[in-house]
């Protein structure tokens, strides 16, 4: 089968090792790919949202399967672009990538369906006296959210008046967010622990991936700024058999349904942002894709054939089953220095181990000059560990992250402690 997979990341190097060990024999090709994905096939010179050239490309290749990765493309309506070629693709149509495109849209489809989130409100740039009059008689911490996509970094959390009123001008003022900020949403602000939790669909059957923990602050014991995310874990035990049966009932189900219902039934992976609250499991967002690095833990602990299950989808007929490595994996990221602000490129990369079922390295941000590996993005590479145990799986990845190195590398060193704490706490 000849596969074409858009997107250059850390998720997009994880799905092609993957499909690579499928039994189905398979010739792919990564647009645009990064520096370790020709280890799997061939890297083609086409950007994640040009999807004219990339349904050229797949018409002139005879591709039998597209996959997409990341967000953009499937915003952008690659999905309907396709299939009215005739060509094969996994992931959502246009209709179902709004609830990642826009926060009002996402909010309104949970409204509709009874699903639980967070209460919430939308201000247009025009209504900022009327933005600005609500924040005054508002308690704190509140979340602000631009409406579009910005990148994870549209979200600000105010913990006063003055800090929301800084907000403000930033999202009509001062545009930081570009047009992605031309319409808000405040939201309340929800208390509890955050895990995500994927699911495989066509639109009616699913599956789910064991619940993840995402890591989205620079620095250690969570602080400084947002970034695409550090590191991850999965299965996190915060999400216990209890919480999963829930967020199944009241969560999974009635988003699937809703869909349907509204004559877009869900195919690809949707992400399910969730905050574990005392009142029970809520959504804190939705996005219509595997999140990164999130997708490099699933990935190694995924046994089933994943080209089958992406198959399956794109026909629309899901019946395999899904089987997951028993046990934990864990996945530190290795950022360039100033990441998430500006950050340094093209610093050579050097590697001085060989993977092994148990650690592997995935490559990100990097790209291949002149016949050797250097840097070419934030995040650079995710260290994925496995074990029996969380603790294990971190001090496999931990041990491997130090044969890695590049100038300016950094990486926090707190992964995982939060789900070692929930294990703690579930044993009691
Ligand atoms: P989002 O892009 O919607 O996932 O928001 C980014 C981050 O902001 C989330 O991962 C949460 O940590 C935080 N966040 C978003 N919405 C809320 C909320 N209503 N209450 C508390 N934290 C939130
Ligand atoms: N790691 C979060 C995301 O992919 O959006």
């Amino acid at each position: 089968m000849k596969i074409l997979i858009i997107g250059s990341g850390g998720r997009e190097y994880a799905i092609g090792w993957k499909l690579a060990l499928s039994e189905i024999p398979t010739k792919l090709y990564f647009a645009p790919g990064n520096g370790g994905t020709p280890y799997y096939g061939e890297n083609v010179p086409i950007k994640a949202n040009e999807i004219k050239a990339l349904a050229r490309f797949a018409e002139e290749k005879k591709i039998d399967l597209t996959i997409v990765g990341p967000e953009e493309p499937l915003v952008l309506g690659i999905v309907d672009t396709f299939r009215k070629r005739k060509l094969a693709i996994f992931g959502p149509d246009r209709y179902c990538a709004t609830l990642e495109g826009s926060k009002i849209f996402a909010k309104s489809f949970m409204d509709r369906h009874k699903i639980p989130t967070a209460g919430h409100w939308v201000f247009e740039a025009s209504e900022k006296e009327k933005l600005i009059s609500f924040l005054k008689t508002s308690t704190f911490p509140i979340v602000l959210k631009a409406d579009g996509l910005a990148a994870g970094k549209g979200v600000i959390i105010p913990q006063n008046l003055e800090e929301a009123l800084n907000a403000v001008q930033l999202y009509f003022d001062q545009k930081s967010f570009g047009n992605a900020g031309d319409k808000v949403v405040v939201e309340e602000f929800m208390d509890g622990e955050e895990a995500t939790v994927f699911v495989l669909t066509d639109g009616t059957t699913y599956r789910v991936f064991p619940a993840a923990q995402d890591h989205k602050r620079i620095g250690d014991g969570d602080t400084g700024k947002n970034t695409g995310g550090m590191g991850a874990y999965a299965p996190a035990p915060v999400c216990t058999p209890e919480i999963m049966k829930i967020v199944d009932d009241t969560i999974i189900k009635p988003t699937l349904d809703g869909l349907r219902s509204e004559n877009h039934p869900y195919t690809g992976i949707l992400y399910v942002g969730l905050m574990i609250t005392d009142d029970g499991p809520k959504v804190v967002e939705y996005n219509v894709r595997f999140g990164d690095p999130e997708c490099q833990v699933e990935m190694m602990l995924l046994e089933t054939d994943l080209l089958k299950l992406m198959e399956e989808v794109a026909d629309g007929k899901l019946k395999s089953e899904i089987q997951f490595r028993n046990g934990f994996a864990s996945v530190v990221v290795a950022a360039a220095k100033g990441y998430p602000d500006a950050y340094e490129k093209g610093k050579e990369i050097t590697f001085t181990s060989k993977d092994n079922p148990d650690k592997r390295i995935f490559h990100a941000g990097t790209k291949l000059a002149g016949g050797k590996v250097v840097s070419d993005g934030g995040r650079v590479l995710g260290i994925v560990g496995f074990g029996d145990t969380l603790e294990k799986s971190l001090e496999r990845a931990y041990q491997h992250i130090k044969t890695v190195s590049f100038d300016g590398m950094i990486y926090r060193k707190d992964i995982g402690k939060k789900g070692i704490e929930a294990l703690e706490r579930n044993s009691k």
